[in-house]
């Protein structure tokens, strides 16, 4: 096997090694905490001394710890994808929180308007109705909630699409109770995956006119203040952008294969650790973690210290093809690098950090769908 930080696919290989409790099984997701913090160190010095503040996106760990630590090393408040993220922030005491989605299921507004009363709460809306129900929901819980008009700028998920329709959606947030008008949002989402750096760039920036100029002509008749979006793969170029205020990098923290590629000056920090099951030397290796232990949707997961391709994950199995001299024994506890941190973390409930061979602190994913 490859030695510990050797490489990029190696580099988290020595993770299978570390003792865990012998009541552990395999596939549990594992933690490199010193990538971890170079990372957080890596972004958060790229911020030093620029308008524009980093507000990472806890939906990659869904863990307070991690986001704790993201908050200690200087970020701006945290960005959140769903209610259950907003309260396990705000119940670990992170007192400023944006959730970067559009909620109109009922008890999720409730939820929201009820933190809304213990910290600073802003979500983004795009229409008239999203707004009726957030306003009915802070107007019953005596809270305010802050606003922010989410635009769509051709990743086509949520958002207003046009100065109208988004000018006509502030003068209803304005006199709608309970709600006070922060800013606008956008997320360049369907460009984060373009290959080429420069040529990513320019279509980010592109991109980013028309909210650009919506939140110009909605600061000449409101007093706002926050212009967000952005992700890992393009935080330097919103950074530049005019009146950007928070960026919502989320996946740097942990980083994956599949945004490896994408910015390269992070390191992978989390993987599965799974169980060698069938070897066919020459030919394939089956390990015990699947696509219910490591997800699929973006990317395809790396063998840490082998030479390997990976093949296709079936519910339980993960197939490589060895492509290299060296080979797994069966019953050999391997690192799997994830192909999409984010859909994996939230497939556990906890994670082992480890440091130096030994596991550190097992970090609670308290920020999950209780239901999930
Ligand atoms: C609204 C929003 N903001 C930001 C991000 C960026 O996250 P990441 O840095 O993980 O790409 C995402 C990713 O899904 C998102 O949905």
């Amino acid at each position: 096997m490859t030695e510990a930080g050797s490489s990029a696919s190696a580099g988290l290989a020595w993770l299978a090694a570390v003792d865990t409790p012998d009541d552990l099984p395999t596939p549990y997701a594992a933690i490199d905490l010193k990538v971890l913090e170079q990372n957080l160190a890596k972004m958060q010095s790229f911020f030093r001394g620029k308008p524009a503040r980093l507000r990472p996106h806890v939906k990659t760990h869904k863990s307070s710890a991690i986001a704790r630590m993201q908050i200690d090393a200087g970020a701006n408040g945290v960005t959140c994808s769903t209610t259950d993220e907003v309260a396990a922030m705000v119940a670990a005491g992170i007192d400023d929180v944006l959730l970067a989605n559009v909620v109109t299921d009922p008890v999720r507004l409730r939820v929201l308007a009820t933190t809304a009363k213990k910290a600073n709460v802003m979500v983004a809306i795009d229409s008239e109705r999203s707004a009726t129900l957030l306003s009915e929901a802070a107007s019953a819980a005596g809270a305010t909630i802050g606003v922010l008009i989410d635009y769509d700028i051709g990743m086509g998920r949520n958002g207003v699409v046009g100065m109208d329709e988004a000018v006509t959606l502030a003068r209803t947030i304005a006199r709608s109770g309970g709600l006070r008008l922060r800013g606008v949002m956008a997320y360049e989402g369907h460009l984060v995956d373009v290959a080429d750096r420069r040529e990513r760039d320019l279509k980010v920036r592109e991109a980013w006119a028309p909210p650009i100029a919506v939140y110009e002509k909605l600061a000449a008749m409101y007093e706002l203040d926050v212009l967000t979006g952005g992700a890992t793969a393009t935080y330097d170029t919103l950074a530049a952008l005019p009146h950007v205020t928070d960026i919502q990098a989320g996946t740097y923290v942990l980083m994956d294969t599949t945004y490896r590629s994408l910015t390269p000056e992070f390191e992978p920090a989390l993987a599965v650790v799974a169980t060698v099951q069938t070897v066919r030397p020459g030919e394939r290796v089956v390990v015990n973690a699947g696509a219910k232990r490591i997800s699929t949707d973006w990317g395809s997961p790396q063998l840490a210290g082998y030479d390997a391709d990976f093949v296709y994950t079936a519910e339980e199995h993960t197939v490589f093809r060895l492509t290299g001299p060296d080979t797994p024994s069966v019953g050999e506890r391997v690192a799997v690098i994830p192909g999409h941190a984010c859909t994996t973390m939230s497939l556990y409930r906890r994670a082992f950090a480890c440091r130096s061979s030994e596991l550190e602190k097992v970090v609670d994913i308290d920020a999950r769908d209780p239901l999930a």
